[in-house]
């Protein structure tokens, strides 16, 4: 099965010159789901990991279901307002926009090792504020995992010291 053909691509939006990659249509399309799920899982099912952090929104989806799979905790790290407890923050921007993320101050003990886990990355933006965080609660990451990559936007160079995973790469 080729998982690139589940995914959905729209040109100009959310703005002009962007090709917004969808992977709603993977997730809907119950093979393809099941298969990104899969290979996460084979990934990272031998590494001692011992949770998995999740960005919020779209890497809720993939990232509670790897936790599920592999038997361990889930970590959401959220928009900035939305988590009720202590938090840690960091700002950060992206293709088409910017904003804050935000972790609880109790979700990870030093010396945890993670799985980072979102559905895509483009500028590394999101991804770089939340390996900071991580690396603040010092936690160590295993490795940040992508359903897809959009290499041209060289999201890698924001993530400096961490292995990268992506399934899927799109220009
Ligand atoms: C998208 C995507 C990643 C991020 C990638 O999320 O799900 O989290 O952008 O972009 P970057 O590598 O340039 O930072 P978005 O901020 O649109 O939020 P959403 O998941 O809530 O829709
Ligand atoms: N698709 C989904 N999310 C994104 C994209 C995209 O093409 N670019 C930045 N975030």
């Amino acid at each position: 099965m080729d998982l690139k053909k589940s995914v959905r691509s729209i040109p100009g939006w959310p703005m002009e010159g962007v090709i917004f990659r969808d992977l709603t249509t993977l997730m809907l399309d119950p093979a393809a789901f099941q298969k990104s799920c899969d290979i996460l899982y084979e990934r990272y099912k031998a590494s001692s990991v011992d949770k998995i952090v999740g960005i919020d929104a779209r890497g809720f989806v993939f990232g509670a279901v790897l936790a599920y799979k592999l038997g361990i905790g889930f970590v959401p790290v959220r928009k900035k307002g939305k988590l009720p407890a202590e938090t840690l923050e960091e700002s950060y921007s992206l293709e088409y926009g910017s904003g804050t993320l935000e972790i609880h101050r109790d979700a990870l003990d030093s010396g945890e090792q993670v799985v980072i886990v979102d559905d895509l990355i483009a500028t590394g933006g999101t991804a770089g504020a939340t390996v900071q965080l991580v690396n603040k609660l010092g936690a160590d990451i295993i490795e940040c995992a992508f359903l897809i990559e959009l290499p041209d936007l060289g999201g890698r160079a924001q993530l400096r010291n961490c292995s990268v995973f992506a399934i899927m790469e799109f220009e």
